[in-house]
């Protein structure tokens, strides 16, 4: 039985004095529920390091929202994964929708940075998912499949292990609109197939497939009840933490 992962994707909200405060009611609400699932909070880079300090005594983990995949070099504004690994970053979210779309980053440029974040110590969680064009025009199945094998040639079968995927329909996130259980179902099947095939039975199912979109307190239980749905990407809901510690007690052992 694998854990799930939930993961709190602050994106570009907070302050470093926000970001603490955030934590620390995280930190605390936690402590008085059954936590049946691995945690884990996204704040931004500046407030990876004051988050950090807060989550210490805890079983949080700290993700990154991004990162470049060249260890160092004369690439003004980036952030490298040692940097990242340094401060005390677990995870890292690399290909989300937000920046291939808005950011124009490619198949490539994730495939490089799946592959340094994991040589540099980071567990990546890789974004997929389908704009609403692509899915109206039934293209949901051929994008999934590009971006996901872009992402596997990236990942030695050694690898593999340390990695988590993420299903995030672009035209759920932040839009209130939560992809159906049908629709997750055969979106994560799709990737759970193409898993098995790639690494085998053992390692194929150990890998963990979460779902993002418009995840709130109300349908948690329900998407996490969905079969192969093995976590939970939290973008705005993750901000409060009386819309966050909801969701994680909704995810019972
Ligand atoms: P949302 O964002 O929960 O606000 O829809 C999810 C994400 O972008 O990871």
């Amino acid at each position: 039985m694998t854990i799930p992962l939930l993961v709190g994707n602050w994106k570009m909200h907070g302050t470093r004095a926000e970001c603490v405060e955030r934590a620390r009611k995280i930190v605390r609400g936690l402590r008085q529920i059954p936590v049946a699932a691995e945690v884990a909070l996204a704040p931004p880079y500046t407030g990876l390091a004051c988050v950090k300090e807060v989550l210490k005594n805890s079983d949080v983990r700290l993700a990154a929202q991004n990162c470049h995949w060249e260890e160092s070099g004369a690439y003004t504004g980036e952030i490298s994964p040692v940097m990242l690994y340094e401060i005390g970053c677990d995870y890292v979210i690399l290909g989300h929708s937000e920046r291939r779309h808005i950011l124009k980053e490619s198949d490539q440029m994730i495939a490089q940075k799946i592959a340094a974040a994991l040589r540099l110590g980071l567990r990546p969680i890789v974004c997929v998912g389908e704009t609403l064009e692509e899915r109206r025009g039934g293209r949901t199945r051929t994008v999934i499949g590009r971006q996901l094998r872009f992402a596997l040639k990236a990942t030695a079968k050694a690898a593999i292990q340390n990695i988590e995927i993420a299903y995030e329909p672009v035209w759920a996130i932040g839009t209130g609109q939560n992809a159906t259980p049908k629709q997750i179902g055969q979106v994560h099947n799709q990737i759970r197939k193409l898993l098995l095939k790639s690494f085998g039975a053992e390692k194929g199912h150990r890998i963990r497939i979460l779902y993002g979109g418009s995840v709130k307190p109300e349908n948690a239980e329900t998407l996490m009840s969905t079969p192969e749905v093995n976590g939970l990407l939290v973008g705005g809901a993750s901000l409060s933490p009386a819309t966050f510690l909801p969701i994680v007690r909704s995810v019972t052992a």
